[in-house]
C-alpha cells in the first residue's frame, strides 16, 4: 500500500504546481514563517522537512539552518528537490516513509511536515507522528500545516449561499456547490480525499491536538493558514467571503 501511494505520488511530481495549493506564496497567510524566524540559534540547527515533496521550502531552510534533512518516500518528488538544491550542499536525502524514520532518530532540532501528514489510514498518522518525535532531540519544535476538512465543509456552504443569492433552487444550488468544490473526489464521513492516484487524509481542528497529544507532544498550538481563493475556485466573485484554510500547527517535544 505505502509503494503504491508513493508511486502515485511519483507520478503527480513533474506537473504538481498545476494541481495542489500552494501554501508558500506570498498572497496565503502563513504562521509558518513567523515560527520558523523565532526559532532560536538555527544556525547550529538541523532541520528536517519530511515529505518535502519538490523541495519548494528547502531553499529557505537550507539560508537559515546548520543543516537539512530532506525526506520523501516518492522518488519522484526526491529527484525534483534534488535538481533544485543541487547548489546546496547542506542539503541531504532520504528516501523514507514517514511511518519509519528509523535512520534518523534523535537527528533533528526542529522538524516540519507540509501537508505531508495526509496518511489514509490513521494508524500510520499516529505511527508517523510517534516517529517524528523519535527524530526529535529533546525539546525539539515540530510544525506543520494539514488539509483541513472543515474547509471543504465552509467551501460548500458559501458556494449554497452564492447560488441562493441568485436565485437558483437549493437542489441545484448543491449541485453547483458539490460541482465546484469536487465533492466526487471526498469521503466527507471518514474524511479522505482521492485524486490523480493518490489518496489524502483531511483534519478537523479537533483532530490536531488529539493526535498529537496523543504521540507525546507537548505545548501544541494551531491557527488557520489563509488560503485565497483564487488558489481553490475559479470562480471570480467569491472575495466577498472570508477565504478558506488549511491548519498550522506547532509543537515541542518535551526535555
Ligand atoms: C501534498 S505534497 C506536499 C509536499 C511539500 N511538503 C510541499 O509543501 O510542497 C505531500 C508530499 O508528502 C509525501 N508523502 C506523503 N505520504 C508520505 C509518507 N507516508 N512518507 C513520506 N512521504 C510522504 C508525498 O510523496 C508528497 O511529496
Amino acid at each position: 500500500m505505502a509503494h503504491e501511494l508513493a508511486q502515485a505520488w511519483s507520478r503527480v511530481a513533474q506537473d504538481y504546481e498545476e494541481h495542489f495549493i500552494d501554501p508558500y506564496a506570498q498572497e496565503v497567510a502563513n504562521p509558518l514563517w513567523r515560527v520558523l524566524e523565532r526559532i532560536p540559534d538555527k544556525e547550529h540547527k538541523t532541520v528536517g522537512d519530511l515529505g518535502c515533496g519538490t523541495g519548494p521550502l528547502l531553499p529557505f531552510l537550507a539560508q537559515r539552518f546548520r543543516q537539512v534533512l530532506a525526506v520523501d518516500f516518492a522518488e519522484g518528488m526526491l529527484q525534483r528537490a534534488r535538481e533544485r538544491c543541487r547548489h546546496l550542499p547542506q542539503v541531504q536525502f532520504y528516501c523514507l516513509a514517514l511511518q519509519d524514520l528509523h535512520p534518523l532518530h534523535g537527528q533533528l532540532d526542529v522538524a516540519v511536515a507540509i501537508n505531508s501528514l495526509g496518511l489514509p489510514d490513521p494508524a500510520d498518522i499516529d505511527e508517523a507522528l510517534r516517529q517524528i518525535r523519535s527524530c526529535l532531540r529533546p525539546g525539539g519544535w515540530f510544525l506543520g500545516i494539514v488539509p483541513a476538512m472543515d474547509a471543504i465543509h465552509y467551501m460548500t456552504m458559501v458556494l449554497v449561499d452564492r447560488a441562493l443569492a441568485r436565485g437558483l433552487p437549493l437542489d441545484i444550488a448543491q449541485k453547483n456547490a458539490a460541482h465546484h468544490v469536487g465533492h466526487q473526489e471526498y469521503d466527507f464521513a471518514f474524511s479522505r480525499f482521492h485524486y490523480r492516484g493518490t489518496e489524502q487524509h483531511f483534519w478537523f481542528s479537533f483532530e490536531v491536538p488529539y493526535r498529537l497529544r496523543r504521540a507525546g507532544f507537548i505545548r501544541i498550538r494551531w491557527a488557520k493558514v489563509m488560503i485565497p481563493w483564487s488558489q481553490v475556485a475559479r470562480l471570480k466573485d467569491l472575495e466577498k467571503y472570508p477565504p478558506t484554510w488549511d491548519w498550522f500547527f506547532v509543537a515541542r517535544r518535551g526535555r
